[in-house]
């Protein structure tokens, strides 16, 4: 029987994810922190940390076929004016951007020998970093970086057994799509609301990573990205300091924390 191992497995898409994969005949390993978690969306648990390398090798030590890194974290809280707390930075650039990493090369490590698909799950906010969620777009685009520059490298080191794939998914209908409401005044809550509002159910976008990682085509894939995210990502790769100076716009405008300077 096929094995995928799913982190996250207990958040709107690693449920989804999990659901569609036993449906498809998979034994679904369910990683997650709880130690009491039950639902009716894995096959079993394996509970981990998921913070160290020795963590990783925990997953790569099922020898699934698949494996998805989808834990993610947003910024739940902020500062006083609206800055990164040191703590929760930690927190997430371990899960979002550390811990994959880890991932992809315990998986070269130990499965050199067998086909292996490493799955990190990005966003397409990786190319656009925003002042209304900083450390979450950071740990994207730091895990897309890293796949595009390490998976030809491993792929090759590894004859072709370990291929390095990343999905970027968009808003998706559930908490974690609020992502930058914490820093937003309530006009710029409505624009956000309007876009998660309208955003896929995690059924309909776990159904287009299964048939995208089918195919076994792309190495990356993308849900639907809206024309102006496109646009962002071009002025920022084009014009950095230009956009630099779009986000400080933004904030004037958009954020319940903007003071003038005196
Ligand atoms: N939802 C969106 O709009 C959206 C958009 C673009 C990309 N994504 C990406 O898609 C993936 C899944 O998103 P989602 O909406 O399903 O998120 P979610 O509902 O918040 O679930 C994420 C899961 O990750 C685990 N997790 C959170 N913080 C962690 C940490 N510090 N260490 C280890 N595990 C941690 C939690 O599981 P346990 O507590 O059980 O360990 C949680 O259930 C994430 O990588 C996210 O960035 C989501």
């Amino acid at each position: 029987m096929a094995k995928v191992v799913i982190t996250g497995i207990s958040g709107t898409l690693g449920q989804a994810l999990g659901r569609l994969y036993l449906q498809r005949g998979f034994e679904v390993v369910g990683v997650t922190r709880q130690s009491g978690l039950q639902g009716d969306y894995f096959s079993r648990l394996q509970i981990n940390p998921q913070v160290s390398f020795e963590d990783a090798k925990l997953l790569i030590d099922e020898k699934p076929d698949i494996l998805f890194l989808n834990a993610g974290q947003i910024e739940t809280k902020t500062g006083p004016n609206g800055e990164p707390l040191p703590d929760l930075l930690a927190q997430m650039t371990t899960v979002n951007y550390q811990f994959p990493a880890f991932a992809a090369l315990a998986a070269a490590e130990l499965s050199a020998d067998r086909p292996i698909e490493v799955v990190a799950i990005g966003s397409i906010a990786d190319g656009a970093p925003s002042a209304f969620g900083p450390v979450y777009h950071a740990g994207k685009i730091a895990v897309h970086y890293f796949w595009s520059g390490v998976s030809p490298i491993i792929y090759h080191a590894t004859n072709g057994n370990v291929r390095l794939r990343l999905y970027r998914p968009g808003a998706i209908s559930g908490p974690l799509a609020w992502a930058p409401v914490n820093r937003l005044n309530e006009k710029g809550y409505k624009i956000r609301a309007k876009r998660v509002n309208s955003a896929p159910s995690a059924e309909k976008v776990a159904g287009h990573i299964f048939r995208w990682l089918e195919r076994g085509k792309k190495w990356v894939g993308t849900y639907d990205e809206p024309f102006t995210f496109r646009l962002l990502k071009w002025i920022h790769a084009t014009w950095p300091d230009f956009y630099t100076r779009l986000q400080f716009i933004g904030w004037r405008k958009a954020s319940k924390f903007y003071k003038k300077p005196v």
